[in-house]
């Protein structure tokens, strides 16, 4: 279903400016320009004066953005109510921002913060900024640098009313795809920011998987890097397409400027990370939501730390497995279809799980996250972008109480059909000895979804004895306990 675009008028009837940014650093300064861009009219306001100078020097000129040297400048620039970005680094630096536009704002005005916050802070935040009068907007923003600019998925929470009042300027900047623009109100506090957060967890997932793949199609399927590019070029014209996938394509393809050869090749096999991943994993935890396989993409992350040991244990640890030897030429298409069948169902559990945790937040604090809505606002802009999210679209909009994506009737097709191809794939990288945590974590997942009855008859037996934990019958109703031999 199409969405309605609220209309924004080009610039504003005030004189005013129709919306402030605080912070010029890439994102700010982009995201401010995007506005610009869009005719809407914007002041900008760092703590570093040269940053808004060389804002309004460099990319600023001839759009209709102003500089702010103070906040009292800011909020005197802008039209009221006042609505004001702020794109600071995540934690202390966004308090206090915070203190200092409460100082200079009046109640009605509203306050989006952008960062990457905890949507607990983000609520602590809306609770002392409501005290105020202010409606303070949490909103998740994906996109990196080049989406702030050119149009990013946005996940706005907080208060409807302040919703309200930046929806028209909102659609203007975000991604645009085939039925609307990637901006909808997530729920009321922290729901735009914990709808980033498994973002964010989901995008682990997808990079940890598709590494996955990279390491299957190049020791087990002795591809090389011209043709994993091009293999991922294909995939991207199929089911798997994706913003990953392609840039995934391009990193195959790129030489190395300083050594020679591939950079693929020369990049340290440390991965980084801010904390998001993490974030998802401690509150799929705390939700009691089951999400192996973006907990198994946090510490595929967390053991590529250890490079040292690792180096230590290769000759030492036994892998009691064959030496990998490549395909033969001739065999290898066929192994990279059933990869990319391994890919596209490992990839529809972690998003299962994904959408899973949204659903029981949702629920524990009454956010009322339209779930068909998160996967359309992240069709476009963001970083998971995926042809895929339109299958998740339409499952939660069939049936927005979907007890499980896997359980939609599109998907238990699709990974019908796949199982076959992703269990080999699987059962063959684990007898070569290649770690395959997110293909794995995924097929349990699975698994243990599509089982009737689990042995955690046992554990609950364990328990009891042990413990007089008690344990419930399958053959009638009550408690139990049992005094055990
Ligand atoms: C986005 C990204 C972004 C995130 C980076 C790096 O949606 O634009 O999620 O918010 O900061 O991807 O994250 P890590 O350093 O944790 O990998």
């Amino acid at each position: 279903m199409a969405k309605p675009t609220p209309s924004a008028s080009p610039s504003s009837s005030s004189g005013r400016q129709q919306i402030g940014m605080v912070g010029l650093g890439v994102m700010g300064a982009n995201f401010l320009l995007n506005f610009a861009h869009r005719g809407l009219s914007g002041v900008g306001y760092d703590v570093d004066p040269n940053r808004v100078k060389a804002f309004l020097a460099g990319p600023a000129q001839g759009q209709p953005v102003l500089g702010a040297e103070s906040y009292q400048d800011l909020a005197a620039k802008l039209e009221r109510p006042r609505k004001v970005i702020v794109l600071v680094p995540a934690g202390k630096p966004v308090d206090a921002v915070m203190e200092a536009l409460a100082a200079v704002l009046e109640p009605g005005d509203v306050i989006v913060e952008g960062g990457n916050s905890f949507f607990e802070e983000t609520e602590r935040r809306e609770e002392a900024m409501a005290a105020k009068g202010f409606h303070f907007t949490g909103m998740g923003i994906s996109g990196g640098e080049e989406g702030a600019l050119k149009g990013p998925s946005l996940m706005p929470g907080g208060p409807a009313q302040g919703y309200k009042a930046l929806e028209p300027l909102l659609v203007k900047v975000a991604a645009q795809v085939d039925d609307g623009p990637c901006v909808a109100h997530m729920g009321p506090g922290g729901a735009g920011h914990f709808v980033k957060m498994v973002h964010n967890g989901i995008e682990y997932g997808d990079m940890q998987l598709i590494a996955e793949a990279y390491d299957l199609l190049r020791r087990a399927g002795g591809l090389d890097n011209p043709q994993l590019a091009d293999t991922f070029d294909q995939w991207n014209q199929g089911e798997l397409e994706s913003f990953l996938i392609d840039i995934t394509a391009r990193i195959f393809r790129q030489k190395d400027t300083l050594g020679g050869g591939w950079l693929v090749d020369v990049i340290l096999d440390k991965a980084g990370m801010k904390g998001t991943g993490t974030w998802t994993v401690r509150e799929a935890a705390q939700l009691g939501v089951a999400a192996p396989t973006i907990a198994a993409a946090v510490e595929g992350r967390q053991l590529s730390a250890l490079k040292d040991q690792r180096l230590a244990a290769e000759p030492r640890l036994a892998s009691g497995a064959p030496p990998v030897k490549p395909l033969p030429p001739a065999a290898r298409a066929a192994f990279a279809a059933r990869v990319a069948d391994a890919l596209y169902c490992a990839k529809a559990c972690s998003y299962a799980q994904g959408m899973a945790m949204l659903a029981a937040a949702s629920r524990q604090h009454n956010w009322n996250i339209p779930l068909a809505e998160a996967a359309r606002i992240w069709k476009g802009g963001c970083i998971i972008r995926a042809k895929f999210l339109r299958s998740i679209q339409q499952a939660f909009q069939a049936d927005p109480d979907l007890p499980n994506l896997l359980m939609a009737p599109a998907f238990q097709e699709a990974l019908g059909q796949r199982v076959t191809a992703w269990r080999g794939v699987v059962t063959e990288g684990m007898a070569l000895g290649i770690p395959l945590p997110g293909f794995a974590a995924s097929l349990a997942y699975y698994d243990a979804y599509r089982t009737g009855r689990l042995p955690v008859n046992l554990v609950q037996a364990q328990r009891d004895l042990f413990g007089a934990h008690t344990y419930q019958r399958t053959d009638r109703e009550g408690v139990f306990h049992t005094v055990w031999e």
